[in-house]
């Protein structure tokens, strides 16, 4: 019997290709799609797509599952999800396909680390399942499918609708972001990553808190709607924002919010790299247009949210913390200043990092 277990990523990526969110891939990639899509950004046919999709096997998997017919998919818990009909099983160079994909080899990157610790043997093919990949609790309260989001955003009658990707918690840049955005089109939606992150990223669960209450106090309700992107991250900055972008047309956007250092870790990507290749692309290749902004602050003298375009102060009174400093200040329970995050949010925060 040839059969082979997923990881929780790999099991995230079938989830979101089951539900038809990753068009225009409707199959895990195979061999010559790998190298088109590392090479060039592309599959063989040309569109637009940044990554491989494809799940890893170790050596001894590979040599089991070698001239099988069709390869089960079991979960990370052991369940059967589904079936690779007309599987192509194929080796890789990660050493060398990380380069392309993150911009660098270094091992210390956590996105170049996991693709190096997957090894060379990928397996592409058609998947054949009929399971619902449905998230589990908490998240399972939430529109996630493509579909469920697009009949939301048609039942508000939104002719524009603009994503907003994020990873952490709103603060109060990112409600900057999210409104400015708003102001010129008709709905808004956040849509928060929730698949695997690393490890000292802020969970998915406490985010979920912070969401929940930050737009029952802040947002209007009739053009804002959360709902959630199950994919796990790679920090793979530019080529990860054009893999934003070009999923959230699959959810029903027409526009999408690009920052500074947009899905980056680090140092390894220049502040408007991200934003800068969106923008090159444009709504033609993405399918959805890039709304860019500049790095913002609250500026102390402006008493209000501003960048570099907008406020004409000195930086010595802008409010600029870093992730690092601001989970220094919850470790030792304080609380990061209004001026950077919502007090509701913070207590949330405060006390999921003192407990
Ligand atoms: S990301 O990995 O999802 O990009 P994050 O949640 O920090 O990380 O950012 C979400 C979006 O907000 C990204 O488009 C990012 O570029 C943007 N962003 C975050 N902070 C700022 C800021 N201070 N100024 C401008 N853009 C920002």
């Amino acid at each position: 019997m040839s059969e082979i277990q997923l990881t929780p990523r790999d099991r995230s990526d079938l989830r979101l290709l089951a539900w038809g969110a990753y068009a225009p891939l409707d199959a895990f990639t195979g061999e010559a799609d790998h190298r088109s899509i590392v090479e060039r950004m592309r599959v063989t046919s040309g569109e637009l797509w940044p990554f491989p999709i494809a799940p890893a096997l170790d050596d001894e998997t590979a040599k089991g599952i070698k001239g099988a017919s069709s390869v089960d998919l079991r979960d990370p818990e052991g369940t059967l999800v589904g079936r690779v009909v007309e599987p192509e099983l194929y080796r890789t160079e990660p050493e060398a396909d990380v380069v392309p994909l993150f911009g660098t080899d270094d091992p210390n990157h956590p996105g170049v680390a996991a693709v190096l610790e997957a090894g060379p043997w990928r397996l592409g093919g058609r998947v054949a399942t009929d399971h619902d990949f449905a998230l589990p609790a908490p998240f399972d309260h939430y529109p996630a499918t493509p579909s469920a989001v697009k009949a939301i955003i048609a039942e508000h009658g939104w002719r524009t609708t603009v994503f907003f990707q994020t990873r952490n918690p709103i603060h109060r840049a990112h409600e900057y972001l999210t409104k400015c955005a708003l102001e010129t089109v008709d709905g808004l939606v956040i849509h928060p990553l929730v698949g695997e992150t690393k490890d000292d990223d802020i969970p998915a669960d406490v985010r979920l808190r912070c969401y929940e209450t930050l737009l029952d106090a802040y947002y209007p309700k009739r053009r804002t709607l959360l709902a959630l992107f199950a994919a796990p991250m790679r920090y793979a900055g530019p080529r990860e924002a054009v893999f934003h972008a070009l999923v959230r047309h699959n959810f029903g956007a027409t526009h999408f919010i690009v920052g500074r250092d947009h899905a980056g870790v680090g140092d390894y990507y220049g502040t408007y790299e991200a934003q800068d290749l969106l923008v090159s692309l444009g709504p033609a290749e993405l399918g959805v247009t890039p709304v860019p902004f500049e790095h913002t602050f609250f500026c102390l003298t402006c008493d209000s949210m501003g960048s570099a375009k907008t406020c004409p102060h000195d930086p010595e009174v802008h409010v600029h913390l870093s992730g690092t400093k601001v989970r220094e200040l919850l470790a030792a329970g304080e609380l990061p200043p209004p001026e950077f995050s919502r007090p509701e949010v913070a207590a949330i925060l405060k006390e999921a990092y003192t407990s």
